[in-house]
């Protein structure tokens, strides 16, 4: 078999052939460098980035078969949401609750980054984040363990498309391995600590969805996970990773996140911080001279196995292995991708308001003004990780709704501001204007691509620069005002979104913003996305997510802010209860929310049983009528609460999501089903746990769903207890 083909390779191999499969370069400059290109045909180079050009990806190829035995590298990149078309940020693919559509972006974005020799990509990114001050929150699939898994088991299925063991698009790696979602204070990079509990039961699930769902990488993360780096985590990746779920893949480190451990001040130089990551079980190592330098030093003295090398080696062959022979790509941009990016843009965007102004009636319309600083960035709707796009075929919404109204309405268009981030109100005349003119305002504000992504956290959540002022005085005129937000991350739009009439969040919705808003905000299509992460009121509130635990001392559900009510003192029996005194302890807007151009009514819970066996599988079921006067989508959503356990339990938890389209008035009976050893949880032991007693079930269209009922868990022997490590 395959195995004993590559056994008999490494028996080939030099120690210093094995070593280079382990190294991982980023080609610098537009041709291969006389140096790499010695290194990589004297077999000492294992991977290789794609740096922008399909010639030179060729050239390192060419240069890998001629090396003695002709192994070929792994071409990786960062194809993260498309390749050339790009979809929307992940954070707005998680807006769909669409699994399927964002299999079939992945699937796309792979077909068109293998056609130009890509081969891995560094996606999906699954880090639970409940921080919106993180500028990585856009690559993330939201707040929800949940969610994010059935999304990330989704994009490996579409990224690798893997067939009997063959790789047709483009082999998938999992990052960033562990928690790096939970960096302190919202900044890049930060330090990560957590509770056992939060760490499997949280923040682990999505890792292990992507692993089952048979990708084949593994991204360890740049931050230190409870004092401990993510490259040198030997409990997480041998322990976890590669023991207790048999992961048998490749684990690469983050960019030079080997020798960063040095800054760290885990290890004192690059020889142990080398020492610490392969032994650790970092097989690959991305962009840090560490494993060349130093590895065949660390085997010579015994400091590291010749056995682990080769453990290593085996892997990275295995995946060179199922990379061969797969189909080849498509060119980009296709039609097919396009239309694509277009429908998953439409369905990532969350209408959050609408006093009665939305859909436009396309028809009636003599003028549009078109305001605002993103209303004509071609690159920045792009989002974060657009390294290669085609940004000439990206369509704004400035140039979309002009084509589209041309010789039927004018569209009159004012910036208003340079950026989203500039301070100057030279522009508002300007704007003001302009919108005077107008029978409807479509307000573009957000955040330009600089302000999310990589190393990009914000202190504050508003909107940045001038805009909050462009959007007040814009709401002081008479006029129907839709204000569109393109930004990376959820912002606190309290103030703005109680001034407009409509608010639409569109995320960084990629090549195919333009007609993707404008088929929303005219009514060709009906909003359906819901938000993938709770939208705070105020920085002061994160992270504030659903799926909270109760205090001692909740805050009773009418409780109003002291600060702003006028009354000199809090009412008793408010008092000495966990909230904030200036705040109320909600959101701006809960997880799960999305509003439609219908209705949606959820009625008739029933359950299959009162008392569950401990091996059983209980049936929910419940009604939902589209009450409204249009066709639309809905995403019901399943929610479950343990009342009492031996670890407190999050007052509710998404257990399951459908996404079901209705005609007006017609009903539909949603079927759920929900197994025993699903009710369990990792308890402080790391013993996966299934306990008796009362739980509450919730359907309904978010996380504040009313429909309930309850049930008992039967104590009795259920279904064996998997052990979690
Ligand atoms: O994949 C990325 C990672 O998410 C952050 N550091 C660099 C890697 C490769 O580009």
């Amino acid at each position: 078999g395959i195995d004993h083909r590559i056994n008999r390779l490494i028996d080939e191999m030099t120690l210093d052939e094995k070593i280079g499969q382990l190294v991982q370069l980023y080609p610098e400059g537009d041709q291969l460098t006389d140096e790499l290109r010695a290194r990589i045909r004297g077999g000492l180079i294992g991977s290789v980035f794609f740096a922008g050009e399909a010639s030179l990806a060729e050239d390192a190829q060419r240069e890998a078969s001629a090396s003695r035995l002709g192994i070929p590298l792994i071409i990786a990149r960062d194809v993260v949401h498309g390749f050339r078309t790009i979809m929307p940020i992940p954070l707005g693919q998680a807006a769909t609750w669409n699994p399927e559509l964002v299999r079939d972006a992945a699937r796309l974005s792979a077909l068109e980054a293998k056609a130009e020799g890509v081969d891995w990509t560094f996606a999906p990114m699954v880090d639970v984040c409940r921080d919106p001050r993180w500028g990585r929150v856009a690559e993330t699939l939201g707040e929800d363990p949940r969610l994010a898994s059935d999304l990330a088991a989704a994009m490996v299925d579409g990224f690798q498309l893997e067939r009997d063991g063959k790789i047709h698009g483009v082999a998938a790696c999992v990052k960033h391995f562990a928690a790096y979602g939970l960096s302190e204070g919202g900044r890049d990079y930060n330090r990560v600590s957590l509770s056992e509990y939060d760490l499997f039961n949280t923040y682990l699930p999505p890792f292990r969805a992507a692993l089952d769902a048979g990708c084949l990488g593994l991204m360890t993360t740049f931050s230190e996970v409870n004092g401990v780096p993510g490259t040198a985590h030997d409990d997480l990746i041998n322990g976890v990773a590669k023991g207790a779920w048999r992961f048998d893949g490749v684990v690469v480190s983050d960019w030079a996140s080997v020798t960063e451990m040095v800054n760290h001040g885990f290890v004192p130089d690059n020889r142990a911080a080398a020492r610490a990551a392969v032994n650790a079980g970092v097989d690959m190592d991305m962009c840090s001279p560490a494993y060349a330098d130093h590895l065949k030093g660390l085997v010579a003295e015994g400091q590291v196995s010749e056995r682990r090398i080769d453990d290593a080696v085996r892997r990275v062959l295995r995946m060179k292995v199922a990379l061969q022979g797969g189909a080849t790509g498509q060119p980009a941009p296709t039609a097919e991708s396009r239309q694509a990016a277009r429908r998953l843009a439409r369905q990532s965007m969350v209408l959050l308001k609408n006093k009665g102004v939305l859909p436009l009636d396309e028809e009636s319309l003599a003028t549009v003004a078109v305001i605002g600083p993103m209303a004509d960035k071609p690159v920045d709707q792009l989002g974060c990780w657009s390294l290669d796009a085609d940004a000439e075929h990206s369509i704004t919404p400035l140039a979309h709704l002009r084509k589209r109204l041309e010789g039927q309405a004018e569209v009159v268009y004012a910036a208003g501001a340079e950026s989203s981030f500039a301070k100057s109100d030279d522009g508002i005349m300007a704007a003001l204007a302009a919108a005077r003119q107008a029978d409807a305002v479509l307000l573009f504000v957000g955040e330009e691509v600089v302000l999310s992504g990589e190393a990009r956290s914000r202190a504050e959540l508003s909107l940045p620069g001038v805009q909050p002022r462009l959007v007040e005085e814009m709401a002081a005129l008479d006029k129907p005002i839709v204000m569109v937000v393109m930004a990376g991350r959820p912002l606190a739009i309290e103030r703005e979104a109680e001034a407009v009439d409509a608010v639409l969040y569109a995320w960084h919705p990629g090549s195919m913003a333009g007609p993707a808003i404008a088929d929303l905000l005219f009514g060709v299509h009906v909003p359906s996305g819901r938000l993938p992460i709770t939208f705070p009121r105020s920085v002061g509130q994160v992270p504030l997510y659903y799926a909270r635990h109760n205090t001692g001392r909740p805050a009773p559900e009418d409780y109003a802010p002291l600060v702003g009510s006028g009354a000199e003192d809090l009412p008793q029996e408010f008092q000495y209860r966990s909230h904030y005194v200036d705040k109320p302890p909600t959101p701006l807007y809960p997880f799960g929310f999305g509003l439609s151009y219908t209705t949606f009514e959820y009625d008739s819970i029933e359950l299959s049983h009162n008392e569950l066996p401990p091996s059983g599988v209980l049936g929910v079921r419940a009604r939902l009528t589209n009450t409204g006067d249009r066709e639309a989508a809905e995403i019901a959503q399943l929610y479950l609460r343990d009342r009492v356990a031996s670890v407190v339990r999050p007052v509710r938890q998404l257990h399951d999501h459908r996404r079901v389209t209705l005609k007006p008035g017609e009903s539909v009976v949603l079927e759920f089903a929900v197994a025993a050893d699903e009710l369990g949880f990792v308890n402080n032991q790391r013993d996966h746990v299934i306990e008796p007693g009362e739980f509450d079930v919730w359907v309904g269209g978010d996380s504040n769903a009313t429909l309930h009922a309850e049930f008992r868990l039967l104590e009795g022997e259920g279904p064996s207890a998997e052990v979690a490590s």
